[in-house]
């Protein structure tokens, strides 16, 4: 088939999954298949599946690292807009839907809950992400989109705080329902830590050691063939 000429796998599962998430939201609102309270509901799916899309476009990298896969640092940046435009829905929702527009309101909550603070800046800081993400930008600003895009690492863990601190529970005891955004938590760290210097060379150290291992084991294979 054509389309499987033009995309790659990976580009159409990343692509169906965006897609097929909006469009069952979509579905089920209106078939009425929401909770009692749609409004909430609607706001923390959408959420979910930014800071999924976000996580995803960050693990890209060490993935790559771990299992040389040079395709997924292709699709960090259709990842990245995919969280930016469920970001951006969930951000409408939380604005129009439960709060009607009202500014006042809208600017008191934001600043009597310290996560939704957190989650603003977030936000704030993923839109030039997002509008710089293209190819004229990356040529336009130089060294300093690379600066500017290392900002993910800060943004990534703010909206993993965000998630966490919405919910109520302990995280010593991950009772409540903490435990998928401290799950979330621990994904992040683990990657984030791949990315640092010293594990990436601990990395390829242990890879190069593991392919000249046979070589070291029998350094003359054809003397053993007879
Ligand atoms: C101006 C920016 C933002 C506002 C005003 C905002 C608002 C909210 C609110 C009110 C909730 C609580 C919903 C509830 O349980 O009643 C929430 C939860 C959440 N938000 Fe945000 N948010 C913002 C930015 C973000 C960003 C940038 C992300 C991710 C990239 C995000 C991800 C989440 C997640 C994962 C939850 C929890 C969903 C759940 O309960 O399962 N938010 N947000």
């Amino acid at each position: 088939m054509k389309i499987f000429n033009r995309y790659t796998p990976l580009q159409i599962a990343i692509h169906l999954y965006a897609w097929s998430a909006l469009a069952w939201i979509t579905f089920e609102l209106l078939t009425g298949s929401f909770s009692i309270n749609p409004i909430q509901e609607l706001e923390q799916r959408t959420g979910r599946h930014a800071i999924t899309l976000l996580v995803l476009s960050l693990l890209c990298t060490p993935l790559h690292t771990l299992f040389k896969f040079p395709e997924l640092l292709k699709r960090r940046r259709t990842l990245g807009l995919y969280a930016l435009l469920y970001a951006t829905i969930h951000v409408l929702i939380f604005i129009n839907l439960d709060y009607g527009l009202a500014w006042s309101l809208i600017l008191r909550t934001i600043f009597d809950k310290p996560y939704i603070i957190v989650g603003a800046i977030a936000f704030l800081l993923l839109i030039p992400l997002g509008v710089t993400s293209f190819d004229v930008w990356k040529i336009r600003l130089g060294k300093n989109w690379k600066r500017l895009h290392q900002t993910v690492y800060l943004i990534a863990p703010l909206a993993t705080l965000h998630y966490l601190w919405s919910k109520k529970g302990d995280i010593l005891t991950l009772s409540g329902d903490i435990a998928r955004p401290a799950i979330y938590g621990l994904i992040l760290a683990i990657f984030l830590l791949l990315r640092l210097s010293p594990v990436k060379r601990y990395i390829a150290s242990l890879r190069s050691r593991s392919l000249s291992l046979p070589f070291k084991k029998n350094p003359h294979p054809k003397a053993d063939a007879t």
